[in-house]
């Protein structure tokens, strides 16, 4: 999965971009806020993969290198999973009121991995994140980089079956 297929993250209508490309505005592109950067882009996605990082480094004028480096020297931050598919769920406080906990409790069930694993056969990586930025449509996920909205249980383990090819 990729983060999010965008042709420019700064001009993407992806909630999760804008999110990003707000924290970095606030802080008018300066350098100083990388670390809060990165704190929204894996709130925002769950995650911090080559593109949010190259759009970081671009926007803030930071050499690359260093925006690799911070992201991987705190265990705060996630880089890109393994799982040859992904699943993020939003736990934010609108998707959590609206059963984003029996998302999780269910795929937990289901094919034994809980936030933050990946499945044992390497299929699906499941993660957690704080808010895509579309409460509207709790509780959602992105699955392979398309967001979901109003999930239930049912229609979300359908849903990943058919990606992971169950
Ligand atoms: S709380 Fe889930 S999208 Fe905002």
């Amino acid at each position: 999965m990729e983060t999010a297929v965008v042709e420019n993250p700064a001009t993407s209508k992806d909630t999760r971009w804008k999110l990003l490309t707000a924290t970095m505005r606030r802080h008018g592109n300066r350098p100083h806020a990388l670390i809060e950067s990165l704190h929204t882009a894996q709130e925002a996605f769950g995650y911090i993969d080559d593109v949010a990082m190259k759009y970081v480094a671009e926007s803030l004028r930071v050499p690359l290198s260093k925006v690799y480096g911070v992201a991987t020297f705190y265990h705060y931050f996630t880089l890109k999973p393994q799982g040859k598919h992904t699943c993020v769920v939003c736990t934010g406080t609108a998707c959590y009121i609206k059963g984003a906990g029996q998302l999780l409790q269910a795929m937990e069930e289901k094919y034994g991995v809980s936030a933050g694993e990946t499945t044992e056969d390497g299929e699906l990586s499941v993660l957690t994140a704080r808010c895509f930025g579309c409460c509207g449509l709790a509780p959602a996920a992105v699955i392979d980089g398309a967001v979901a909205g109003k999930l239930t249980v049912a229609e979300t383990l359908e849903r990943l079956d058919k990606v992971i090819g169950k």
